[in-house]
């Protein structure tokens, strides 16, 4: 097969070998060189860097994600593009650091799968090998006979590295839920997966009071998060706001009245929009609103449908949150 080398410029330089038919952003992770990436869809933008010599093959980006300007000026999403030369390109300033587990294909089993809540359910799956990951990232499954991949997030914490937890929602004719996960997966079946991936993940550094805003699935990384984090205190006081429609959407609720026995500074708060029925009705970022009259100080993440992530943002800024203190990870259910 050939291959090429690919740079990253600047006082750090570091190259790796990349495949003709391999996305730069793979390469790097995979030789556990740090690029920033996010969706690894296209849609995101956070892998955008720029092509300072050589070539490369990409679907032409939306001009929402590249603008027109930053495509002629050389800029190409790594997760979309192949080399079809030796390539030298250049990361921007503020793209910081972040996880550099290595990216690696992983062969799972189902051990478990277990009905959590109305078409939700939790997915453990055993590895081969212990797989390494920052709480809040993610794996991409193979969909068997589609040449489709989703992505779930771990639920479980990266100490339990050989079995992994996932939250999984059905979509009405979704390839992967309807036609797959939700009708045919079994226990003792095998799952082809990719990761882990994805920037969300908790920072270890920063013993804050913690905020924790989920809509629908976007528990799972959160609970990924909250658990490491009480593991290394298990004072840390965490505020986590779980959002969904319907009561029936709820889950897990036995599992965080447990927590917050076990734990004093941990409070749990299930907020439901559009039925009477738990503590909250309304959103998760009204909630927290009124809950608080100043969040200067506290860190938070946030997972889940856009729309509550955008809300959830305003919500913390309102009451004075840092930007640089906001953690968040927007999804759309995979279908
Ligand atoms: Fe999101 Fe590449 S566009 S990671």
């Amino acid at each position: 097969m050939v291959s090429y080398s690919v740079e990253v410029s600047g006082s750090d330089p570091r190259t790796v070998t990349c495949g003709e038919d391999q996305r730069l952003l793979d390469a790097f992770l995979r030789s556990g060189v740090y690029l920033p990436n996010s969706c690894n869809q296209g849609t995101c933008g956070t892998c955008k860097v720029k092509v300072l010599s050589g070539s490369v093959d990409q679907p032409a980006p939306s001009e929402t994600v590249v603008s027109a300007d930053d495509q002629a000026a050389g800029h190409v999403l790594a997760c979309q593009s192949t080399p079809t030369s030796d390539v030298r390109i250049e990361v921007p300033l503020d793209a910081g650091t972040g996880p550099r587990h290595v990216l690696r294909d992983l062969c799972g089993t189902v051990h478990e799968i277990r009905e959590l809540a109305d078409d939700t359910v939790a997915l453990a799956v055993g590895i081969d090998e212990p797989l390494d990951f920052s709480a809040g990232q993610y794996i991409e499954f193979r969909v068997p006979g589609t040449g489709d991949v989703r992505q779930y997030s771990m639920a479980n914490p990266p100490s339990r590295s050989d079995r992994l937890e996932f939250h999984i929602r059905r979509v009405a004719g979704g390839r992967a839920t309807d036609g797959w996960i939700f009708d045919s997966l079994q226990h003792g079946h095998p799952i082809e997966m990719r990761g882990p991936w994805g920037d969300f993940v908790h920072d270890r550094d920063v013993d804050a009071p913690m905020i924790l805003l989920a809509g629908g699935t976007g528990l799972a990384p959160l609970k990924s998060i909250a658990l490491e984090a009480l593991s290394a205190d298990p004072e840390r006081e965490i505020h986590l706001y779980h959002g969904v429609r319907h009561s029936r959407d709820l889950y897990d609720v036995d599992f965080w009245e447990s927590v917050t026995r076990r734990h004093s500074g941990v409070r749990y708060v299930p907020c439901l929009s559009r039925e009477d029925g738990a503590d909250r009705r309304g959103y998760v970022g009204d909630a927290l609103v009124e809950d608080f009259d100043s969040l200067r100080g506290h860190v938070a993440y946030l997972c889940g449908p856009p729309a509550m992530v955008d809300a959830g943002v305003r919500a913390c800024k309102r009451r004075r949150m840092p930007g640089r203190n906001i953690h968040r990870e927007k999804y759309t259910p995979a279908a």
